[in-house]
């Protein structure tokens, strides 16, 4: 809709008595709404075209909810200096480590295996992925990568289980898997994929009310801890 039309239309309204009229208030209200659609729509067309953007805005809908940037960078340090240069990490669901490993320099691999399709702006480094069709990905990853992170977005039992189909699928045999997900899920994790709590938490950039927790199948204390 033109937005213009649309309060042109509003102020016409505004000099007939009989008709229902908006309060200042929520004509602001909805100016700002369409504000920020505007805005949102045009990063989108950005990022339809190539361009990188600095920042993706989380979206609720998809359970989107950013590493602030203290985990984010200790987790890709760790990713790095566990896959050595020869090496290749997945990031299955976590965006944002994957965006923090492309920003620095290294010679290993990385892949985003994500099913917000904002991310596809990172070409051959992404790949759509569902966790509810685990094994909907191509063949060619199979027991590829040495680090697989996974931050299922939802904690229940049935996103955690076919999230971890998922990273053994892709992992190499004796791979190091960290999964960061809610400290509720830790008998399944470790289940799934003998992952143990470890005392690295997750913060992130908006806080959230469930305590996250990184869970890893080797001691990752010993070289992950904040300062
Ligand atoms: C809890 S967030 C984890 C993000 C991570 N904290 C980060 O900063 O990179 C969950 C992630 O799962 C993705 N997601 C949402 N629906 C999904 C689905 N059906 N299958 C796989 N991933 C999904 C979201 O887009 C989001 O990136």
């Amino acid at each position: 809709m033109n937005h213009d039309n649309f309060i042109l239309c509003m102020s016409d309204q505004e000099s007939d008595d009989d008709r229902p009229q908006l309060s200042s208030d929520t004509m602001n209200a909805l100016l700002e709404f369409y504000k920020e659609q505007d805005e949102r729509e045009q990063k989108l067309q950005e990022i339809q075209g190539g361009c990188v953007p600095d920042n993706f805005d989380e979206n609720w809908n998809l359970s989107q909810f950013w590493y602030a940037d203290d985990t984010a960078n200790l987790l890709a340090k760790e990713c790095l200096r566990v896959a050595g240069d020869e090496g290749a990490i997945a990031c299955i669901s976590s965006p944002t480590l994957y965006k923090t490993l492309h920003s620095v320099e290294k010679k290993c691999k990385v892949h985003l295996f994500e099913y917000d399709t904002r991310f596809a702006v990172y070409k051959d480094d992404f790949t759509f992925y569902d966790y509810k069709s685990p094994l909907d990905i191509p063949r060619d990853f199979r027991e590829t990568f040495d680090v697989i992170v996974a931050d299922p977005p939802y904690l229940s039992d049935e996103c955690l289980t076919k999230t971890a189909v998922t990273v053994k699928f892709v992992a190499k045999p004796n791979a190091k898997i960290i999964i960061c997900t809610g400290a509720v899920m830790e008998n399944l994790a470790h289940r799934l994929c003998g992952v143990k709590k470890s005392n690295f938490v997750i913060r992130h950039a908006n806080q959230l009310s469930n305590p996250f927790v990184c869970f890893a199948n080797y001691d990752i204390d010993a070289t992950c801890k904040y300062s």
